[in-house]
């Protein structure tokens, strides 16, 4: 038995996302910006795909903008909204410090050119509290950048009453949705955003397709340039058949997010409560309630998470340590130090982030294994017991 529990780092391609996907690249293969027919059959996919990304996030189609997935859908945000703020004299960013790289580290970059960063702490709650943002923002913010759901422990930010603290401010509001699209519903209106980024292979589309829905009015200068595309927004020929896959997931994603939602809850919360009933020396990273319904973040005392992780890879069970990004190495998880505990903390903790085709069965497989090889790598290693 192989069993997946990391759908945060990426999710298999639905079937319906496969057909569309397969039926564009053998039958489409026109220029979206072609006259001809061939173009227009084109264009037409992407029309369908702009329609049902709008629709997910409850926004307008001509507010959709095609990007090559999270990252660029971040770095267009924050970068093209600097830009075109510069002029008006601001010159100041705020985003939480729990964020993704793509976002942090795009800050970082301008930081480079001059551009003023705060970092909104968390508590060990791990949920950016509003009061922060009042506390940093100020006539010069830009854009305040906070995700709806966190990648490492799914807790879902406040953005809503962060969105009317930044506009309050004259400052454009962000979130990067990549981790709530098709885990929780999504409404870009009762969010209160100008801007929302999305990527297709978080929620069973393919991978290097992503859209950033841009309210409309909102000026933000293209970080894509050349030709005419996506309404002068981004240049480059659009990947047809990756965002018709992604048009395809959309639907899904909203279609199904509620109904798969309390199924999958409910696998979770059973895994979670086991591994804290049978395994000593476990504790639940950050709040329990208002948390995507896929992702748990365990904290596993005196064991190394990279041993852990490979010990139960040997065992077909496939995990994360948090961001796919920085699994490979001994990094300590910026989200968990961000919360506050301590290095130990940081390095021994597994996320299980849960998808629709997984099953009791599943869980009942992690827990038969799991007591044993924590016991085992707890006797080979001589670090005391800490808090
Ligand atoms: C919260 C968040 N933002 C952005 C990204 C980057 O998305 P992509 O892989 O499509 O570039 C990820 C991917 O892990 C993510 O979890």
């Amino acid at each position: 038995m192989r069993v997946y529990f990391d759908y945060n780092a990426t999710t298999p391609l639905a079937p319906d996302v496969i057909e569309i996907v397969a039926r564009a690249s053998r039958e489409i293969f026109g220029n979206a910006s072609s006259v001809h027919r061939f173009g227009q059959q084109a264009k037409a996919m992407l029309d369908d795909a702009r329609s049902s990304v709008a629709a997910l996030v409850g926004g307008d189609t001509s507010e959709v903008v095609f990007t090559s997935g999270g990252t660029e859908s971040d770095n267009f945000a924050l970068r093209g909204a600097a830009e075109a703020l510069e002029p008006a004299g601001r010159r100041h960013l705020i985003a939480s410090a729990i964020e993704h790289e793509a976002v942090l580290n795009t800050l970082r970059a301008l930081a480079r050119r001059h551009w003023q960063v705060t970092l909104l702490p968390v508590d060990a709650s791990g949920v950016v509290s509003p009061d922060r943002l009042r506390e940093s923002i100020t006539a010069d913010t830009a854009i305040v950048s906070v995700m709806h759901a966190n990648n490492e422990i799914g807790t879902i930010q406040p953005v809503a009453a962060l969105a009317e603290i930044a506009h309050a401010h004259g400052a454009l509001m962000h979130t990067d949705a990549v981790q709530s699209a098709g885990k929780v519903p999504l409404d870009v209106r009762a969010l209160g955003v100008d801007l929302l980024s999305l990527s297709a292979h978080k929620f069973n589309g393919p991978k290097g397709a992503g859209a950033l829905w841009i309210k409309r009015g909102t000026r933000l200068q293209p970080t894509m340039t050349g030709g005419k595309h996506e309404r002068n927004r981004r240049a480059g020929t659009e990947n047809v058949p990756a965002i018709a896959g992604l048009g395809v997931a959309a639907q899904l994603a909203a279609e199904k997010t509620g109904a798969d939602a309390t199924r999958i809850a409910a696998l979770r919360d059973r895994l979670e409560q086991q591994i804290l009933a049978t395994v000593p020396g476990t504790a639940v990273n950050g709040v329990r309630d208002g948390r995507v319904p896929n992702t748990t973040n365990i904290s596993f005392d005196r064991v190394e998470a990279e041993s852990l992780l490979i010990a139960l890879d040997l065992e077909g069970i496939a995990v994360s340590t948090g961001s796919a990004c920085s699994s490979g190495t001994l990094e300590p998880s910026h989200v968990l130090k961000a919360m506050g505990f301590n290095a130990h903390r940081t390095q021994n903790s597994i996320r299980f982030s849960l998808g629709a085709a997984n099953t009791e069965a599943e869980i009942d497989r992690v827990i038969a294994v799991l007591p044993a090889i924590v016991e085992k790598l707890r006797s080979l290693t001589r670090t005391p017991a800490r808090a």
